[in-house]
């Protein structure tokens, strides 16, 4: 063993040490706030926007008013993912209006996952409202209220998708879970690859409660702002190779990660005190039966 570093090695050294520095340096400065370089404003005719707050944070705002709406997309195609955002929804009156955040392939007989936030008068719940899509199916809707102000600051909401499930979190928390079955029968969305998209838009033909209370014009423009999207955890798709920034699975343990007993229990928690609806429950609209992936194993 030599104890002795010679002169080129330790000045490789000091120039890898300093690299690494000013690595760090740069995702302190940028880190996930650098949303220029993950997302795109794609519509709203410059209603959408990034700005940069107090701290140098880039927050992205979208805004709707009587004209249009406005949206953005991730610049990636993902197969597979954790993808976090902080949203922080549009404050006061808020009712008539939806801010949609969604995987989607788009096109016919597409894979979806949403989450659509549908807005509310003024110190009235917004409801969370989640839905799946697999080769262009949905229906499977639920919807719950959040436990906390959603318009007062910025929440995290992810979507954690991989071969064996689709977890829902709000701020850690698992809200739902659609689990791959297709043993049984059920289309599991695993095949085609999607983008983030967000948007705002009107709704108030059904929005909220259902439609009876609308859009109030003279509160417009209305403001959803997004910051620290983070893709770091997601399997790039590329379409024109047909391949993935995943290639070794093995190494990724969010590729195989599903909810133990603990976050099984925080999904009943979920539903026994903040749940609205739920499609697996409804046994008007399944007259025939509920689906498959609604009974337990
Ligand atoms: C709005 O508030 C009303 C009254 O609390 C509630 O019934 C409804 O679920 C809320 N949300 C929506 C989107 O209608
Ligand atoms: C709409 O908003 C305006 C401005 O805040 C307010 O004066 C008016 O009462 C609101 N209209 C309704 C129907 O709530
Ligand atoms: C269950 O999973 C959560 C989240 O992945 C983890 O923090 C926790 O330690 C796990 N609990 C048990 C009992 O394994």
């Amino acid at each position: 063993m030599r104890l002795q570093k010679d002169g080129s090695e330790m000045r490789n050294e000091i120039i890898i040490i300093g690299f690494v520095a000013i690595c760090s340096l740069l995702v302190a400065v940028f880190g996930d706030g650098d949303l220029d370089r993950d997302l795109e404003i794609t519509w709203g005719d410059g209603r959408a926007r990034m700005v940069g707050d107090n701290n140098n944070e880039q927050i992205l705002k979208l805004s709707l008013d009587r004209d249009s709406g406005s949206g953005f997309q991730s610049k990636n195609q993902y197969l597979f993912g954790k993808i976090d955002v902080q949203i922080k929804l549009v404050p006061g009156d808020s009712a008539g209006t939806v801010t949609a955040y969604y995987l989607s392939s788009l096109g016919f007989a597409h894979d979806e996952i949403d989450f659509e936030f549908l807005g509310n008068l003024s110190g009235d719940p917004y409801v969370l409202h989640t839905n799946i899509y697999t080769q262009g199916q949905g229906d499977k809707e639920q919807q719950i209220y959040l436990w906390f102000d959603p318009t007062k600051n910025f929440h995290t909401y992810s979507i954690l998708w991989n071969p064996l499930n689709v977890i829902f979190y709000v701020d850690g928390t698992p809200i739902r879970a659609f689990k791959n079955l297709e043993a049984r029968g059920v289309p599991f969305p695993k095949n085609q690859a999607m983008r983030i998209y967000s948007s705002i838009y009107d709704a108030d033909q059904w929005a909220t409660r259902g439609g009876a209370v609308k859009t109030n014009w003279s509160e417009a423009p209305f403001i959803a702002s997004y910051r620290n999207f983070n893709d770091r955890h997601a399997c790039v798709w590329t379409s024109s190779s047909s391949s993935s920034s995943c290639s070794s699975h093995h190494q990724y343990s969010w590729l195989r990660h599903s909810l133990n007993a603990s976050g099984e229990a925080m999904i009943k928690w979920v539903q026994k005190n903040f749940m609205i609806y739920n499609y697996c429950t409804d046994t008007q609209r399944f007259p025939h039966g509920l689906p498959p992936e609604c009974s337990s194993p």
